[in-house]
Order: structure tokens, then C-alpha cells, then sequence
């Protein structure tokens, strides 16, 4: 059977369908991917700067050469059909979570509505200091590093390598992961621990995984029950459609 069509199957009489997303989703938003060709890492060490202790100890040379660039592009980037695929299947009733690994916000600028953000949001800059929070998008970036009002220095809400997980949403993810029927896994290299143990804990739990890449990975030969190579907004679009056509 046409593997979509399978996938449609599944996801049309499934309980609980959740999905799991990496940078893939949002490269067609114009936000590049972190590894393979024209990959942000493949321009700089993410050891460099994106690692907890870079940041500590050369805070503007990690933003001046990594973070302004991203608040750019974030600031640009708009959902695709991709993120809005996953909408059209939750509006169906049928999906449920999404765990992103993702810090653009596209997933909740589409609509999606129940969504934990693995590696945190870019949205927020926390101060180092007092704690505080600030939205990006008010950041005064005329010096750098940006620093709060209590003198405090400022960094993206987000998880740097060398930093751990916030405990609640992977004890939620594992959770879901452990008690779903069907999981999406859309755009990650999975790679990148432990992130990329979602599947192979709904895998082991029973869970159908269909996974959406243009390229395989290494869950496409061993996790994965059907493999839907190609972008994902073609692919996510055309799955909602087909899915809607199965229970309506
Ligand atoms: P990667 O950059 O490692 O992988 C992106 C995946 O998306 C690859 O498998 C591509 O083949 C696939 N892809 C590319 N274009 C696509 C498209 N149009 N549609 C669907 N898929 C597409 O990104 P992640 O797996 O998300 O962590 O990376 C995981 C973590 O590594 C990130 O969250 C980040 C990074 O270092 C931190 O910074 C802590």
C-alpha cells in the first residue's frame, strides 16, 4: 500500500497521535538547518557558539557572531505548510502534542495549540542576573551583549549544548512518547540526544512512527514504520487532505 496512504490509515483511526519536529519543518520558512549542506553548522562551530561555556565565557562574541544573526532571521520567518499541515490535523482531532526541538515559535504562530518546546524559545531572553524575563522582539541590541536593567547580561531562553533539558518537558515528552498510538516525526537528523529517544521510546511502547525528511536518517531503516521522503510541506499538506478525506 502507498506508504501516505498507510500513514493516513493510521493517523484517521489512531487515539492519540502526537508529533516530534526538528529545524526540517522550518527550513522551507527560510530558517536553515543546523547539519548537511548550506547547514548553519557547516558556517559556524557550534562548540564555538553555541555551547554553555563559550556564552560564559565570551558573551558578545556569541552574540555578535550567532545570536543577532538568529533574532534576524527568527524575526522574519513565517509558518509554511508544514507547520500549518500539522494544524489542519490537529483542527481534524487528529493530533494531539507537539514536541518541537525547534526555537522559532512557528509551531504556536500557526496555531498549533499544545506545544512543548524541547530546547526552549527564542522569543525570550532571560537576564543572567535577576532572572527577568523580555520578549526578542524588545531587545535593545545598540551594545553588546544586551544587558538588563539590574546590569545583568542577557541570553535566549533557550537549551545551549552543555545544558540540560527543562526536567518537566521531558518528563512530558517521555510520557506521551510511552502512551501514544501514532507519532510524526518530521525534519530532525536525530541525532542529538535526547531528543532523538522520543521515537525509539513510542517505537518500543507500540507507537507507529511515520517520519517525514527528504533524506533518511538513522530511524528511517530500524524506527520508523513508513518513511514519507520529501519536505515537509508538500508531504504534511498532502497528509492532512488525505486523512480528512478518510473521515469525513
Ligand atoms: P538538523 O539540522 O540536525 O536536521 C534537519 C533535518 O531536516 C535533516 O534530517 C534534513 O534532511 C531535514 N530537512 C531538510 N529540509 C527539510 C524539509 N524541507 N522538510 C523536512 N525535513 C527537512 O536539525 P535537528 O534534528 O532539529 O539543538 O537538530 C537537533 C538539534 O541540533 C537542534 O535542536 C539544535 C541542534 O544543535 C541545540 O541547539 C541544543
Amino acid at each position: 500500500m502507498d506508504p501516505l496512504l498507510r500513514s493516513a490509515e493510521a493517523i484517521a483511526s489512531a487515539h492519540s497521535v502526537i508529533a516530534l519536529t526538528g529545524a526540517g519543518i522550518s527550513v522551507e520558512s527560510g530558517i536553515p538547518p543546523f547539519r548537511g549542506a548550506g547547514s548553519l553548522w557547516e558556517k559556524i562551530d557550534p562548540m564555538e557558539f553555541a555551547h554553555i561555556g563559550s556564552f560564559l565565557k565570551n558573551p558578545e562574541k556569541v552574540w555578535k557572531g550567532f545570536l543577532v544573526g538568529m533574532k534576524d532571521m527568527l524575526d522574519k520567518a513565517r509558518p509554511n505548510d508544514g507547520h500549518m499541515g500539522l494544524v489542519a490535523l490537529e483542527n481534524l482531532g487528529r493530533l494531539g502534542t507537539i514536541i518541537t526541538q525547534n526555537i522559532d515559535g512557528l509551531h504556536q504562530l500557526a496555531g498549533s495549540g499544545d506545544v512543548i518546546e524541547f530546547h526552549g524559545n527564542f522569543a525570550w531572553q532571560r537576564c543572567m542576573d535577576c532572572d527577568g524575563l523580555v520578549p526578542s522582539s524588545g531587545l535593545d541590541l545598540s551594545s553588546l551583549p544586551p544587558r538588563c536593567a539590574c546590569g545583568g547580561i542577557y541570553r535566549p531562553d533557550c537549551v545551549f549544548f552543555g545544558e540540560m533539558i527543562p526536567e518537566e518537558s521531558l518528563a512530558r515528552s517521555r510520557s506521551l512518547a510511552s502512551s501514544c498510538d501514532v507519532m510524526i516525526v518530521v525534519g530532525t537528523s536525530a541525532v542529538v540526544q535526547p531528543a532523538a529517544m522520543i521515537p525509539v521510546i513510542a517505537k518500543n511502547s507500540g507507537a507507529f512512527i511515520i517520519e517525514v525528511n527528504p533524506e533518511p536518517t538513522p530511524l528511517s531503516h530500524s524506527i520508523s514504520d513508513r518513511f514519507l521522503q520529501g519536505k515537509a510541506g508538500h508531504v504534511l499538506k498532502t497528509l492532512a487532505e488525505t486523512v480528512k478525506g478518510l473521515i469525513v
